[in-house]
């Protein structure tokens, strides 16, 4: 397939777990990516490995980086067709748990930064007449996992933003929509199971499909949302947990 051949692709977080397999899935259908992440090394490193891409090592928390990097990428590429708003953290406890600055980040870095990024892409792709946003959400901020709450508060957040901006700019044909993973395999994952003594093998016994999840197959999700084969989506929210329940 190649549907995104001559689109130009955003992706934050780019070159983490989720993210690098969201950047090679858009790279091998033909888009640029634009891969943007705070860690310099691992972009980079991937950008030599897919070829077609550009790097921005941005922090998407803060306002002036964010909005400059938007602007960067339509100087240099003439366009933005697709924005992946990937990139999150996951501070991990319940109420008691968290200090303000647990709270600040999570919410600086997995809501307010898509705030800044549609705010500076939405003018040019209605200029272009159309493109496709696809936010990560997660499976927990529709049914919250325990001791979790800033990280699940942060996605419903994610999942409400993702809605709204849908029926907002649907009339200029900007199609919004969410992907809502369970566990997948990534370092995100593995810091959280290094704290409980768990492993990835426990995790895959609890999921009725007989496994969690691989990056590949989100990006595969995410790359169909962002292509005009989902020309009517619009405002979803889309699961995908190998039948998963939140317990
Ligand atoms: N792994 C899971 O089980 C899982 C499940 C559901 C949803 N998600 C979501 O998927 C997305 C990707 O998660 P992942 O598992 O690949 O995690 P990850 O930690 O492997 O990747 C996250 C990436 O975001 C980047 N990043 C963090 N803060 C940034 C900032 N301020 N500016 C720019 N880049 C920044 C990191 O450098 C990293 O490359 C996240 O939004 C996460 O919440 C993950």
């Amino acid at each position: 397939m190649n549907r995104f051949e001559g689109k130009v692709a955003v992706v934050t977080g780019g070159s983490g777990g989720i993210g690098s397999a969201i950047s090679k899935r858009l790279s091998s259908e033909g888009a640029h990516v634009v891969i943007c992440d705070i860690n310099a090394e691992a972009s980079n490193a991937l950008a030599a490995d897919i070829g077609n891409a550009t790097v921005e090592t941005v922090d998407i928390a803060k306002s002036s980086e964010a909005r400059a990097m938007i602007e960067r990428v339509v100087a240099q590429h003439g366009q933005i067709d697709v924005l992946c708003n990937n990139a999150g953290i996951n501070r991990r406890g319940a109420l008691m748990d968290l200090t303000e600055d647990d709270w600040d980040a999570t919410f600086a870095i997995n809501v307010t930064s898509m705030f800044y990024l549609c705010q500076a892409a939405i003018p040019h792709m209605i200029a272009a007449g159309g493109g496709a946003i696809v936010n990560t959400a997660s499976q927990w901020g529709l049914h919250p996992a325990p001791s979790h709450i800033a990280y699940n508060t942060s996605k419903a957040a994610v999942a409400a933003f993702t809605q709204n901006l849908a029926r907002d700019y649907a009339p200029d044909k900007i199609r919004v929509n969410a992907v809502c993973p369970g566990e997948v395999r990534t370092d995100m994952l593995a810091a959280g199971l290094k704290r409980t003594g768990r492993t990835f093998e426990d995790l895959d016994k609890l999921i009725p499909y007989g496994r969690i999840g691989k990056p590949e197959e989100i990006a595969a999700l995410v790359a169909f949302l962002a292509s005009e084969e989902a020309a009517f989506m619009c405002g979803s929210l889309v699961e995908i947990t190998g039948a998963q329940a939140v317990a």
